[in-house]
């Protein structure tokens, strides 16, 4: 035994060593390299353009372009690789960056859909996925994950991210970047990680894209970074600034976000970019009086490289000569670019294998974990009378823009999956039903109900109808905010006109954000909320539809009843005055009412104060329950760790998988906490009427928080735990920590 554990000893200081001396060896490398680079081929190499062709082929060849993004054509990429490697005097590689978002050719749901996966195995391995088929391509790098929280779904990325909750966004952040950079940087199919948008994107003010943000240092450090400082612990190797300014300073010029967090207090070691002319952008926000201006402020603050403003090219070399910027400067942001280069083996394999692609796109396991991912990612909302899985009908209306819709499905920022390779709904459900098909409305915003009488006529020959609504991929993105939520187009009243038909309902949302669906539930039995499913899509929908896969999604934000309930998310502070559940509607207020006549707590007059669904909420075609719980100690100290147990049942004839999911409310703080934040989440499959003893950990000093005093503590003290299906369901029990 003691041998053994000798043996692991060792073998443990040797893998150190290893990775010790390779990082010495890298260090060493790029040292040597940059002793030997004049001041504009340093330049060169923070400078990042977009596209291949002569123009890139000639920077490259006189060494003045460290990277390309946008450009995916292997040939492309190695003509310009080749002038970089063969013809500049120093031979520097570049590095090719690309949007691969959520996959590269096998496009699987939207991130905000992965998330509701509740599943980071299935996201890592999402990842590594789309890391092999774009490296196949020649993308060496690509900017995801998005690990913006994002609370107000009229901003359109919130597509692009994992929702509202700090925990489940680490989680969904830490297994893209290790599915992306797999386990050595080196190998062919690695490709480097961008955390991004560094930082407070998402909280735009109004959902309104690049608005400005207001977000105290403290609601930074509890709510903002942690997926952020995850990541770099994880080992991402590049991150992006935001194109946002936080309290007046843009991020891009930020450098007590760059240096004193990024770099000192976190230890960061790799590369900064910063976001499609975020540097430039600071000229507009009124924080720079020109490019030039703008990026002295952006390379002062750590920035290492820059995309498309053109500022780093064209006045990085008079700045230094000016004595506005140091030389020293400019090699430490060199030094993370040609570190980068050497850790992805780009000095020894420069080159893409041009027949790479056709043996790996679209291969049958990408195809597998992809419909895997989207039967994971889609919630069931409604199920009234178990209206689903439509397991006994025989004939089916299928309707609605979004049934065959291959582009739409595959969502935002899917630039490289082919949409000749999508599986609609439609397709899918002709191999398991008789379908009439009877589209009802062409697109999405289309507001011409000339097809709706043939809809109905269709409706009366069918056993049940599916009407299949949402948004185009166009309508979420970037820059792609809405002020209304509601169903686009006549799409509400098509699923209404459905409805009259009496036959059963289920409408199955395909859509890149929550929208505002109560009339639309009203009108149907069931409701399936995918998001945009990606390639994959009508496979796994018509599996879930058919019966043979559960839905076991939960919602990673808010559903709102209204989008002037935004921004809304379970984990808000309490106001003084919290809703008591008595909330009094327009509806209900006599007339000439005094003013205090309503019960002064915190809600709208209109909509009330809950939302349409919590977050964390999903159902299944089974049921289950929690009993028995039990926390071991009730009173435990500051380096305990908080273990629950409890019994979890499926009380349904169906087998089914539960998310699991465990709160924690801190009673009192120094400052205000949250009315309950996820600690943890677990997905337990369990066999109709099956029983399981589930166990869950949590040390108390990841309790932790940024207190009045901004110090990174554990408050003793009195608090609440749940373990509950959603946020909002559970009995509070009581803990306290000395
Ligand atoms: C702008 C977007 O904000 C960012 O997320 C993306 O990576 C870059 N453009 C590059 O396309």
């Amino acid at each position: 035994m003691k041998k053994l554990q000798l043996l692991a000893v060792g073998s443990l200081l040797a893998l150190c060593l290893a990775g010790c001396s390779e990082k010495d060896e890298i260090d060493r490398k790029v040292d040597e390299l940059l002793s030997k680079m004049t001041l504009r081929e340093k330049i060169g190499q923070m400078h990042q353009v977009s596209g291949a062709g002569t123009h890139a082929e000639e920077a490259a060849a006189k060494g003045e372009v460290g990277s390309i993004l946008n450009c995916v054509d292997p040939a492309e990429i190695n003509a310009v690789q080749r002038a970089a490697v063969e013809q500049s005097r120093l031979g520097i590689p570049v590095i090719v960056g690309r949007d691969v978002i959520h996959g590269f050719r096998t496009i699987f749901p939207i991130p905000l859909g992965l998330a509701a996966t509740f599943d980071p195995e299935l996201v890592e391995q999402g990842a590594r996925v789309a890391a092999i088929e774009a490296t196949a391509s020649g993308v060496h790098w690509t900017f995801s994950p998005m690990l913006d929280i994002a609370r107000d779904s009229r901003w359109g990325r919130v597509a692009e991210g994992s929702g509202e909750d700090p925990y489940l966004d680490t989680q969904m952040g830490v297994a893209m970047v290790r599915g992306y950079q797999g386990d050595d940087f080196a190998d062919p199919t690695s490709m480097a990680a961008c955390i991004k948008h560094f930082v407070g994107y998402g909280a735009a003010e109004g959902g309104r894209d690049y608005n400005s943000t207001m977000i105290s240092e403290r609601s930074l450090r509890n709510t903002y970074f942690p997926a952020f400082k995850a990541c770099v612990d994880a080992g991402a190797l590049t991150l992006m600034t935001s194109f946002n300014e936080i309290d007046g300073i843009p991020s891009t010029g930020n450098d007590f976000l760059l240096k004193d967090v990024l770099r000192q207090e976190w230890g960061f070691d790799g590369m900064v970019v910063t976001d499609w002319n975020s540097s430039g952008e600071m000229v507009a926000h009124g924080f720079a009086k020109d490019l030039k201006h703008a990026t002295e402020l952006s390379v002062n603050a750590g920035v290492d490289m820059d995309m498309m403003s053109f500022g780093y090219i064209s006045y990085i070399e008079e700045l230094v000569k000016e004595g506005k910027i140091k030389e020293e400067t400019i090699d430490n942001a060199v030094r993370n670019i040609l570190k980068l280069k050497f850790r992805l083996g780009l000095f020894d394999n420069p080159y893409v294998d041009v027949d790479a692609s056709a043996r790996v796109d679209y291969a049958p396991e990408h195809l597998a974990a992809a419909k895997q991912s989207a039967v994971e990612s889609a919630i069931l909302l409604q199920n009234d009378n178990d209206v689903l899985p439509l397991d006994k009908a025989r004939t089916i209306l299928v309707t609605g823009p979004m049934a065959d819709a291959p582009y739409d499905q595959l969502g935002t920022w899917a630039f490289d999956g082919q949409s000749e390779h999508t599986v609609t709904p439609l397709q899918a459900l002709r191999e398991c039903y008789e379908v009439i098909y009877e589209p009802g409305l062409a697109y999405s915003r289309d507001r011409d109900t000339k097809d709706f009488a043939k809809v109905r006529a269709a409706a009366q020959r069918a056993d049940a109808a599916v009407v299949f609504v949402g948004e185009e991929a166009i309508l979420s993105g970037e820059a792609h905010s809405l002020s209304s939520l509601n169903l686009q187009g006549a799409q509400s009243e098509l699923i209404a006109e459905v409805r009259k038909s009496g036959k059963p309902v289920v409408v199955v949302v395909i859509a890149g954000r929550p929208l505002t669906i109560e009339r639309d539930l009203a009108n149907c039995d069931a409701m399936l909320y995918a998001f945009h499913p990606g390639t994959m899509g009508g496979e796994a929908l018509a599996d879930l539809i058919k019966g043979k896969a559960v839905p076991s999604g939960k919602s990673p934000m808010t559903f709102l009843r209204d989008a002037g309930q935004a921004p809304f998310y379970y984990n808000h502070n309490n106001t003084g005055r919290p809703c008591n559940g008595t909330e009094t509607l327009l509806e209900d207020i006599p007339m000439k009412a005094g003013q205090t006549s309503l019960g002064c707590t915190s809600y709208y007059l209109d909509s009330g104060y809950g939302p349409l669904f919590p977050f964390g909420y999903g159902l299944s075609y089974t049921t289950f329950e929690y009993g028995n719980i039990t926390l071991e100690k009730t009173a435990l100290g500051k380096d305990d760790t908080i273990v629950v147990e409890f019994d979890l049942s499926n009380t349904g004839k169906r087998d089914g998988v539960e998310v699991v999911q465990l709160y924690t409310r801190d009673l009192v703080g120094s400052v205000v906490r949250p009315v309950k934040e996820l600690r943890r989440f677990e997905r337990v499959a369990l066999a109709a009427g099956e029983t399981k003893h589930i166990r869950m950990e949590l040390p108390v000093a990841e309790l932790a928080f940024w207190n009045r005093d901004m110090q990174y503590v554990v408050e003793p003290g009195d608090f609440q735990l749940w373990v509950a299906g959603d946020s909002a369901s559970g009995e509070a029990y009581p803990f306290s920590v000395e």
